[in-house]
């Protein structure tokens, strides 16, 4: 089969990679990157790029496309992919406004009656502030729109809100984004992420796993796109999968159909565990990074046969099937991530690394300059290990880690520590 993969990070070469060893399948990824130069053909295409993308896809005979980022998914791809007749895998535009806009998916959370923070939306900063004012802190403001992970603000006290309200409403530091705010109230409690397969009818989970977000050990430091990830996760038991599944994403999938929305792709939902009992805190519509990099390794059913039964609304015909190996992903980083950091230092070890047993590297943040490969981001490689426990995969993931060099990398030492039982 002729698959193209849309992006570039770590979650692509993960989903890449795992295609490519489901057979003998022709593998192009726009824009790629060095490690998915291994398992297939990078095409100089940024993701962006809609209408040239659906021309290459329809020049070359793509069986199947699968987007990556939700750039491209709230600007419409695959509608211009399903328009054209090809066959892609991610919602259409109007199902990834779940991720694209805040004010949708809290309204829609309301409608549906699922249990999220109380909020109110405000489209004038006067307005904003008489509201937190009276609701007073600690509060969290959340611009509407995409604003790369960065447009949510948890605000200590009022002054700190009064600051996020001037910001996001006035200075507009995320530009349109922030044409709309999303004042909500703050949560205590223990963060989690579940994914779902789903063809807008039939969901089904995928298998747990724990981001780090903080940028340092302990929890501490800045927030990240994640550092570092484990599954399976002991604290999601069946219950709590089968709670979310009912409470949650079942109403959240039907509620939009009723609405005449189907979401087909992946569900992502973030939830907060509090003594309220499971609130959401967001939705994506794609996979998560770095959660895909322990996904894939664990799946057991040929990924390439759920994304398409996904696509086509055959879930309900595929039966999806997990290994009982665990799997650990610690990821390397730029000194200075997620602040600002420097690109084109040269990257040693990885064939050492991958010469361990159960270990793949995934590429992040790089890419090949005069023939040597050299870091061009903040979050640079997924060092992933599988093993029989989380504590093995652990120790082969640090083993493997601690052969790869490059100037100013940075990594938490605590990743898959103390997993709970
Ligand atoms: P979001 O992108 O909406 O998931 O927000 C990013 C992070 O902000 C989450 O992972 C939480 O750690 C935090 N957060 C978001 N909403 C709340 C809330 N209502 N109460 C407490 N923390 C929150
Ligand atoms: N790891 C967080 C995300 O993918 O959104």
């Amino acid at each position: 089969m002729k698959v193209l993969l849309v992006g570039g990070g770590g979650r692509e070469h993960a989903l890449a990679w795992r295609i490519s060893q489901e057979g003998e399948h022709r593998i192009f990824s726009a824009p790629g990157n060095p490690g998915m130069a291994t398992v297939g053909e990078n095409i100089d295409l940024t993701p962006d790029r809609i209408g040239e993308m659906a021309d290459f896809a329809r020049e070359q005979g793509i069986d199947v496309t699968i987007v990556g980022p939700e750039a491209p998914l709230i600007d419409g791809i695959v509608d211009e992919f399903i328009a054209r007749g090809l066959r892609v895998f991610g919602p259409k535009r109007a199902a990834a406004r779940i991720e694209g806009s805040k004010v949708f998916a809290k309204n829609l959370m309301r409608r549906h009656k699922i249990p999220t923070a109380d909020y109110a939306v405000f489209d004038d900063p006067n307005d904003a502030r008489a509201y937190v004012e009276r609701k007073g802190a600690p509060i969290v403001l959340k611009a509407d729109g995409a604003a790369a992970g960065k447009g949510v603000l948890i605000c200590k006290d009022l002054r700190a809100a009064y600051d996020a309200i001037e910001q996001i409403m006035e200075a507009r530091v995320f530009g349109a984004a922030g044409d709309r705010v999303v004042v909500e109230e703050f949560m205590v409690g223990q963060e989690m992420s579940l994914l779902f397969f789903t063809d807008g009818a039939t969901v089904v989970p995928l298998e747990p796993a724990r981001d780090y977000k903080a940028a340092r050990d302990g929890d501490e430091g800045p927030n990240t796109g994640g550092m570092g990830c484990y599954s399976p996760v002991p604290l999601v038991d069946d219950a709590l999968r089968s709670e979310t599944l009912e409470r949650i994403v079942k109403p959240t999938i039907q509620g939009m159909l009723g609405e005449g929305i189907r979401f087909r792709g992946i569900l992502y939902v973030g939830l907060m565990l509090t003594n309220r009992g499971l609130q959401v805190l967001e939705f994506n519509a794609r996979f998560g990074d770095p959660e895909t990099q322990v996904q894939m390794p664990r799946l057991d059913t040929p990924l390439i046969e759920i994304l398409q039964a996904c696509s086509s609304g055959r879930l309900d015909e595929v039966d999806v099937r997990w290994k009982s190996d665990a799997a650990v992903c610690v990821v390397m980083t730029a000194e200075g991530y997620p602040g600002r950091y420097e690109r084109g230092r040269a990257i040693t070890g990885i064939p050492e690394a991958e010469a361990d047993e159960g270990v793949v590297v995934f590429h992040a943040g790089t890419k090949m300059a005069g023939g040597e490969l050299v870091t061009d981001g903040g979050r640079v490689l997924g060092v992933t290990a599988t093993g029989p426990t989380v504590a093995a995969a652990r120790d082969r993931a640090y083993r493997a880690t601690a052969k790869i060099a490059f100037d100013g990398a940075a990594y938490r030492k605590d990743i898959a520590t103390a997993v709970s039982h």
